[in-house]
């Protein structure tokens, strides 16, 4: 059975980790302040959920999901993750994040971070314009007409094809952005973030996408 990994257990880790047991994924999940602190999650999401610290969510994944706060980047164990396929839902606030000069000047992009941080480990951008409460609440199986579409975007195309089967599996359309450097398509205030679309909604919405906002 394949584990996720969920460094991070806020308003996307708690939903992802809600959907991936549903999905017959084994869990384990982990914050800033200690496994203790989600035993109520960990008893709602039964017993293919455990909670446990960064690291040992990140040494347990088969896949990891990485969902803190962006400034909290820095935080996040590298060696554990080595080899591994890590999705990204981070987006940059910099009224939270701090001003990141890269970002502001468009020199880089968030996910593009995480994978300078995380070298050998193979980073897929997932969730991020999504409101959490979606995830449970709005997903629909394939061929629904109601069904929502997401955009992914990694350098390692098994990273993005695994973000694909995932958002088939909890009940979104996939659109693949392409490389991290072009995942700028789909961060905060683009004209996809955040909103309603089936997948060619999404597909135009990320072509008209400015570079800077
Ligand atoms: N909220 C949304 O609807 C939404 C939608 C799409 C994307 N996002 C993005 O996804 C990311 C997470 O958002 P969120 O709303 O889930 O955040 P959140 O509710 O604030 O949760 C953040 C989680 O990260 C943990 N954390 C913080 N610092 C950490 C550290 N240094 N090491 C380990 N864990 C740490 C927190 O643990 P403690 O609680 O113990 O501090 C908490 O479990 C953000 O970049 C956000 O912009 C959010």
């Amino acid at each position: 059975m394949t584990t996720i990994g969920i460094i991070g257990a806020g308003n996307i880790g708690s939903q992802v980790a809600r959907k991936a047991v549903e999905s017959g994924y084994d869990v384990v999940i982990s914050n800033s302040r200690g496994p203790e602190t989600l035993a109520d999650l960990v008893a709602e999401l039964g017993p293919k959920a455990t909670a446990g610290t960064s690291v040992q969510a990140a040494e347990a994944a088969d896949i990891a999901v990485v969902t803190v706060p962006l400034k909290a980047l820095g935080d996040v164990p590298v060696e554990p993750l080595a080899g591994k396929i890590v999705i990204d839902t981070n987006n940059y606030y910099f009224e939270r994040d701090g001003h990141i000069l890269a970002l502001d000047e468009g020199t880089t992009t968030v996910s593009g971070m995480l994978q300078a941080h995380l070298p050998t480990s193979r980073v897929a951008k997932g969730f991020n314009h999504i409101m959490a409460t979606d995830i449970t609440e709005d997903s629909f199986p394939a061929g629904d007409p109601k069904r929502r579409a997401l955009a992914t975007s990694s350098d390692f195309a098994d990273a993005s094809d695994f973000v694909a089967k995932l958002y088939d599996e909890f009940g979104f359309d996939t659109v693949n952005i392409g490389p991290l450097s072009d995942s700028w398509r789909v961060e905060r205030d683009r004209p996809a973030y955040v909103i309603r679309q089936n997948m060619s909604e999404l597909v135009a919405n990320l072509a008209k996408a400015p570079r800077t906002v």
